[in-house]
């Protein structure tokens, strides 16, 4: 039995089971990941775009989200066959919910394309970093589409503004910003209700990916890592497979089946 096997037949026996997903599981589709080979903070200064920036200096921080916003989604991204897959595993009764850090929404359109005449639920996706594709009013809290808003600002409107006069910011979680208390209690009420947590895609070194696992693991979950680089929760992991996602998950979904 190999170890994906292992992890087949832990899912298999498990009541609820919960994926958690980063960055790795996006970049087969295109999505550039933040670390490793080529990652965006290679190009990127990290330290410019935390929400002590944004308070302090939006026009300057306005201005170099444009330029991260168009490395990190000039193109229309596609659902690959580990989005894919996780959805019909959702579908299919064998996961209860994705938690994802990615900002892209790919999770979301996979499920959402799952046509099965409206006899199964989709699969709960918590977006725990929120949606790049997004901008909230940082007054009225009103949410919009991200395209228009991103346009004027690369057209010189820095920062850009609501009707209500308000700065918009971009729907997403920054560096140095809490995440939303009911979003992460959710996360963590998931992980530690969870018999089987799947980290999928992520290198697990930035909160609350690093601790999650642990958590899942502390109640007693079995933790699968699929990851092609090692991640410092290996060592708590009962099963660590790197492989490809696009191979390790769609394979996964076959064996539990
Ligand atoms: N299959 C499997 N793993 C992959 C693949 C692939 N095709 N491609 C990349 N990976 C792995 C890399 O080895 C890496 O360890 O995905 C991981 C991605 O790690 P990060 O880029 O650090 O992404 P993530 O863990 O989601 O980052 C967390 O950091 O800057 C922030 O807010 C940002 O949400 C993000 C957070």
């Amino acid at each position: 039995m190999d170890d994906l096997e292992r992890l087949a037949a832990d899912l298999g026996s498990a009541d609820t089971v919960v994926a958690f997903t980063g960055a790795g599981i996006s970049a087969p589709s295109g999505v550039p990941t933040f670390r490793g080979d080529d990652g965006v903070w290679d190009r990127f200064d990290e330290g410019q775009f935390t929400y002590g920036r944004f308070q302090r200096d939006p026009e300057g921080f306005w201005r170099d989200r444009v330029e991260l916003q168009r490395v990190m989604f000039d193109e229309a991204y596609e659902p690959n066959a580990a989005h894919e897959a996780l959805a019909e595993m959702g579908r299919d009764g064998d996961l209860e919910a994705i938690l994802t850090q990615n900002t892209d929404g790919l999770h979301a359109e996979a499920a959402a394309a799952i046509d099965d005449g409206g006899e199964n639920d989709e699969p709960t996706v918590l977006e725990l970093h929120g949606n790049s594709q997004r901008v909230r009013c940082t007054d009225c809290g009103k949410r919009r589409d991200g395209d228009p808003i991103f346009e004027r600002a690369a057209n010189g409107e820095l920062p850009p503004t609501c009707d209500c006069g308000g700065v918009f910011k971009p729907d997403v979680v920054l560096f140095g910003e809490q995440l939303p208390g009911a979003v992460i209690q959710r996360a963590r009420s998931l992980a530690r209700e969870s018999d089987v947590f799947l980290a999928i895609g992520s290198s697990l070194v930035v909160e609350p990916a690093a601790s999650l696992p642990r958590l899942a693991a502390s109640t007693g979950a079995t933790v699968g890592i699929v990851n092609l680089e090692a991640t410092p929760c290996d060592d708590i992991a009962d099963v660590v497979h790197r492989e490809d996602v696009t191979d390790a998950i769609p394979r996964l979904r076959e064996l539990v089946d």
